[in-house]
């Protein structure tokens, strides 16, 4: 067998890839080393920006197949047939540290599932908690200032943190969350993910649906208190990677089994949370879990910066079937997904493999732009309409039209009946074991007693008052022996 030789970019030998050229022995360096020039360059342009949130990540293949018949509920080709597979890319995140974070901290992990179906792309892009901090997109860049490094000090400041939590009471339900068990997964495996929104079904007869995900980890749900995970983010600062990587590697694929709550669209209205909040459950006892499927991950990347790292997923990209509610922080993340990737990745990041349709092709008057490639060949017109048979829409939207109401303006989000800040954090607190509040009350104590300013707290604290008069006393209390020591 010959050598494989070493070449240049553009495909030239390279004769000494240990000495780079000099003028003499011992003296400076040519410019004209073509070589040297061309791998010191290249090796400054080998990172692009990282994501802003959610910036540390593991991905992996597999996919979801249909175990239980949903076409009552969608029209989705890939949720059609029982038994259907369809393969999937799926990545797991931490949330607010950057990309060399640890993975074993207190923070929520992203879900975020590529289908790669016949009808295009669907992405859900999802978390392992099924609600969120707050209701309304204009707060999240506010919200994810407050929890990643300050400016000044250069690191993640329980004063931020706190003081923002202060002023959104909505978040007393999610922070209930975090601080409890399920704030630090053992591994992405031992998690389960939800879709967290509220997103739309339609049927092929036109109903529409109101769904809810979620994917039940069939490893079991494992945790970590908050000193295992001190202890192993020090030792491992990549511990989900190493779990995910090597369990895969061992045939040892990891899944989980996809449920839905679905909500006939008619009821919305009338229901006694605000359906469309995201920082409300819909208790299962109103609207059960029904089995759809099984999501299987069987396959390691092969490059993790090429398939992990410009992974580009957006929840704007619906199938046929599926389409948005009106919750406004969904509404918001439409926009601002595909944004990310066109300053993260640029315009043509659709192109590459991992972002590609793989069951289908794309078939579109979208042309150049940096890194462009000829994916639409030479006498593709790039004009609509033409004369040519280029491809022309179909009439059919993704989903049933909603009807809306009203005026135009800066309104925040109708109450239901049942709608406050606090009720179901209070309904979490009270469904914990003993042990598990004991242990929720000490973490949060633990990041509240560190806020340097007496208001700061007492709003707190006032939160978890009103969600339950126990576990405001206990913070409280938690709190006072903390600063006292
Ligand atoms: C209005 C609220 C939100 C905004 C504006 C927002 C924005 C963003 C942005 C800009 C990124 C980086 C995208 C990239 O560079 O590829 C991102 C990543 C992510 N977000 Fe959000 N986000 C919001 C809320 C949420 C919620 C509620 C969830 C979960 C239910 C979520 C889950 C994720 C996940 C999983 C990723 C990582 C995706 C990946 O693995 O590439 N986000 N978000």
């Amino acid at each position: 067998m010959s050598k494989r030789v070493l070449t240049t970019e553009s495909g030239a030998p390279v004769a000494d890839n240990q000495n780079s050229a000099t003028a003499g022995v011992g003296g400076p360096l040519l410019l004209q080393d073509q070589h040297l020039l061309e791998k010191l360059a290249r090796f400054n342009r080998e990172r692009i920006p990282e994501r802003v949130v959610h910036a540390r990540g593991s991905g992996a293949y597999g996919y979801f197949e249909v175990t239980d018949d949903v076409t009552a509920y969608t029209s989705a080709d890939f949720l059609n047939t029982v038994g259907k597979r369809t393969e999937t890319f799926l990545r797991f995140s931490t949330v607010a540290d950057s990309l060399g974070g640890a993975d074993a901290v207190r923070d929520p992990r992203g879900f975020a599932l590529k289908f790669y179906t016949e009808e295009g792309n669907y992405d859900l892009v999802g978390n392992n908690t099924p609600v969120f901090f707050i209701k309304d997109p204009i707060k999240f860049p506010d919200f994810i200032h407050s929890q990643k490094r300050d400016p000044f000090t250069g690191k993640q400041e329980p004063d931020n943190v706190w003081d923002f939590w202060a002023h959104a009471p909505e978040a007393t339900h999610q922070v209930t969350w975090l601080m409890g068990d399920r704030g630090i997964p053992a591994s992405y495996r031992h998690m389960n993910g939800y879709g967290s929104h509220t997103y739309q079904w339609t049927n092929a007869a036109g109903e529409a649906f109101f769904v809810k995900y979620h994917f039940k980890t069939n490893q079991g749900v494992r945790s970590l208190s908050s000193d295992q995970a001190a202890e192993l983010a020090g030792k491992d600062a990549n511990s989900h990677q190493t779990d995910l990587l090597q369990a895969i590697e061992r045939g040892v694929n990891p899944s989980w089994t996809l449920h839905v709550q679905i909500m006939p669209a008619a009821d919305a209205a009338d229901y006694r949370f605000n359906p469309f909040d995201l920082t409300k459950v819909w208790p299962h006892s109103d609207y059960p879990l029904q089995r759809v499927g099984r999501l299987v991950l069987d396959r390691n990347p092969d490059n993790v910066f090429a398939e992990v790292e410009q992974a580009a997923f957006s929840p704007n990209n619906f199938v046929p079937g599926i389409g948005p509610s009106p919750d406004k922080m969904l509404q918001g993340r439409l926009f601002a997904y595909a944004d990310a990737h066109r300053y993260r990745l640029g315009v043509n990041h659709t192109l590459l493999a991992v972002n590609a349709p793989k069951a289908t092709t794309a078939d579109n008057y979208g042309r150049d732009g940096l890194m462009a490639s000829n994916a639409y060949g030479r006498d593709r017109k790039n004009y609509e309409p033409n004369s040519y048979d280029g491809p022309a829409e179909t009439g059919q939207p993704l989903s049933a039209p909603l009807a809306v109401n009203g005026h135009t303006g800066t309104h925040e989000a109708p109450l239901h009946t049942k709608d406050d800040h606090f009720f179901q954090a209070g309904e979490l607190y009270r469904l914990m074991s003993a042990e598990e509040q004991a242990r929720l009350v000490a973490n949060i104590a633990g990041g509240l007693s560190q806020v340097t300013r007496d208001d700061v707290i007492e709003k707190n604290l006032a939160h978890f008052h009103a969600a339950d008069a126990e576990y405001g006393k206990r913070v409280e209390e938690a709190v006072r022996a903390l600063r006292e020591d």
